[in-house]
């Protein structure tokens, strides 16, 4: 057989796929958003904590499906590296973010249809403060492996804690 002709080789062992970028994950949550027959029947709501779900596990990406009841909100927390988009479908949210150290903190209200995304430094808080809940749609790569918690103090943000998938 011609060497043109052959099998693709399979990937070398240990080879990782690089990282989607956020706008291919935005495009992704988007899609996923116009089709809510795939995870509107799954949404549910908690009064403990924000509800989430994972829909989907590839081995460069995830998506998650979170809902948010008044008052739910996230802490301000980063991506452990992983590159991230997400998607209000349903409801209303703000997000408070660190434009830069000489940027000072952003707010954003993002209604439904609004659409994120963000590379491996972000960090942010997401907060329902509407009188209503929300669900979004969220998508990372790769796989998140770990989140740190932070604290929003007078000098700046401070790391509080950093979390594995156990904690979530
Ligand atoms: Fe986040």
């Amino acid at each position: 057989m011609p060497a043109d002709l052959a099998a693709p080789a399979p990937p070398e062992a240990g080879s990782v796929r690089p990282p989607l970028s956020p706008n291919a994950l935005r495009r992704l949550v988007r899609d996923l958003a116009e089709r809510p027959e795939r995870w509107l029947h799954r949404v549910r709501l908690s009064g403990e904590d924000r509800w989430y779900e994972r829909l989907e596990l590839a081995p460069d990406y995830e998506v998650w499906l979170i809902s948010w009841l008044p008052g739910q909100s996230t802490g301000f927390h980063d991506h452990g590296g992983s590159r991230g988009a997400f998607t209000v479908a349903l409801g209303e949210l703000e997000e408070l973010a660190l434009a830069g150290p000489e940027h000072g903190l952003t707010v954003r209200r993002l209604t439904a249809g609004a659409e994120r995304a963000f590379g491996p430094q972000y960090l942010h808080d997401v907060r329902n403060t509407s009188p209503g809940p929300a669900v979004t749609l969220h998508a990372y790569s790769p796989p998140l492996a770990r989140m740190s918690r932070y604290e929003l103090r007078a000098g700046g943000l401070a790391r509080t804690a950093t979390e594995g998938p156990e904690q979530w």
